[in-house]
């Protein structure tokens, strides 16, 4: 293909030189005239290893040029990649000028263009800036419609400096967002020769994974620096620590806990976590990421009480009392708090979880029941008809087999808010809220 890259970086430069080695012919084009110097030079604009021999033996074999101006630019491509900086401004908001700019020429290039063209945006932006900035800076400044003559898609970059061209080889996956699946799989035919999944999905998707990611990424750091330092002040090596942490992946290193739901309870994470907390408190030591977590689960309760209290409905039905599916422990279930929260502010309320309603009568929970929640155990129903039929608004809590087999059951005034991604909204008649999708 003949690919335009804008903006000579650290991304768009190991871009460029890398898909000239794949055989396509690129032209690079940056606003500094030194980087565009050097990459004609044969040189490497920044310091990043191997890139300098990528970028002449792409000199040499005449598939790398570079230039100032966008216009020779498109007019020597049928796809362009945004390459340019995305840096924060003093408030930590995302500063646009460098992509509305270059929206702005490649858009006044395409004006009298008869050919089609695609333009892939690689610069890391936020959700909603192919719609609501690329697209229209674009349509503006060509006078044409967006799928009509030309494309957008978001093709987010993964790459690391300091190992950049290795990781343009070997990516973990590339991602591909577009409106249009013809100029999505035209954007994947770049990638035919790197061994990796190509997943095409929607633009606002492939803008916030990118964003996804490098949370993770921070977290990952941060949380092993944290146990470090407390690991530190226990006389214990944290590498062998985070060895055996990261050997387990089944639950550790793998999706378990990976799924947007509600907050997390039980007997042991909240208990733990406390322990930690206040033990690293006697060292003197400060872990606000780890101390930040259990004032983060209580929020999301509260997210949902407020969820609750907006929708004006008085009879609210909750199933599953437990605080996973599965068991009858009781013990710090965020549901117990959702429905303390929701007797406190006057709700009629229905509970069904069955689990929970066999440990009553005779299991391992019965004393704790009888004792600690008792005004809970009174609103208990005995049948998820019941409690469907009862309630004005139904709150999936956990997931539960008889929640899908009985969705005929809801009525078209009925609203159902799923916290665990029990079911599919065309499913049920009425009003669908998933938590977080
Ligand atoms: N650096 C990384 O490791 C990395 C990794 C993944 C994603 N990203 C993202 O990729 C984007 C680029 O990052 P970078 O580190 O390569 O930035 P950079 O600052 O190194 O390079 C950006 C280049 O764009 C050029 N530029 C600005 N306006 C231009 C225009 N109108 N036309 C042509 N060129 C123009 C600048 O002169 C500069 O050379 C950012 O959004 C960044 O968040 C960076």
């Amino acid at each position: 293909m003949q690919i335009a890259v804008f903006g000579l970086g650290y991304v768009g430069a190991v871009t460029a030189s890398c898909f000239a080695a794949e055989g396509h012919r690129v032209v690079g084009v940056d606003t500094d005239a030194y980087k565009v110097q050097c990459i004609m030079e044969g040189r490497s604009p920044i310091v990043e290893r191997d890139l300098e021999q990528y970028i002449r033996r792409a000199r040499e074999a005449g598939r790398l040029v570079a230039t100032t101006c966008a216009d020779e630019a498109v007019a020597q491509s049928d796809i362009a990649l945004i390459c340019v900086g995305t840096p924060s401004r003093r408030n930590g908001s995302l500063n646009l000028e460098f992509v509305e700019r270059v929206c702005r020429q490649i858009g006044a290039a395409l004006a009298g263009r008869e050919q089609p063209y695609i333009v892939v945006v690689r610069s890391t932006v936020l959700p909603g800036t192919c719609e609501g900035l690329v697209i229209p800076t674009l349509e503006k400044a060509s006078g044409r419609r967006h799928g009509e003559g030309f494309h957008v898609c978001m093709n987010p970059e993964f790459l690391r400096e300091g190992t950049a061209i290795h990781d343009f080889h070997h990516p973990p996956l590339t991602v591909i967002g577009s409106q249009s699946s013809e100029a999505a799989d035209r954007v994947a035919e770049l990638y035919a020769g790197i061994p990796a999944e190509c997943v095409k999905t929607d633009l606002r998707t492939a803008e916030i994974v990118k964003y996804a990611n490098n949370a993770f990424h921070a977290l990952k750091i941060t949380f092993a620096n944290e146990i470090g330092a407390w690991c530190k002040q226990e006389g214990v090596d944290s590498h062998v620590v985070m060895r055996l942490l990261t050997m387990d992946t089944k639950l550790n290193i793998s999706p378990a806990y990976l799924t947007p739901g509600f907050a997390f309870g039980g007997s042991c994470l909240p208990k733990d976590l406390r322990a930690l907390v206040y033990r690293a408190h006697q060292h003197d030591l400060t872990l606000p990421t780890l101390e930040s977590i259990l004032v983060s689960n209580r929020l999301q309760i509260e997210r949902t009480v407020d969820l609750i209290v907006q929708l004006g409905k008085k009879r609210v039905g909750v199933v599953g009392l437990a605080f996973k599916a599965g068991t009858d422990d009781l013990r710090e279930s965020p549901v117990v708090t959702l429905c303390e929260h929701l007797i406190g502010k006057g709700y009629s309320l229905r509970i069904y979880d069955p689990n929970v309603s066999l440990a009553a009568i005779y299991g391992s929970n019965k004393a704790y029941i009888e004792r600690e929640i008792p005004h809970i155990h009174a609103l208990m129903c005995d049948s998820l008809e019941q409690l469907i039929d009862e309630s004005d608004v139904v709150v999936l809590a956990n997931r539960d087999d008889r929640v899908t087999q009985l969705a005929d059951r809801y009525r078209d005034d009925q609203i159902v808010i799923d916290l665990a991604r029990c079911i599919s909204p065309e499913a049920i008649r009425g009003r669908y809220i998933g938590l977080y999708w």
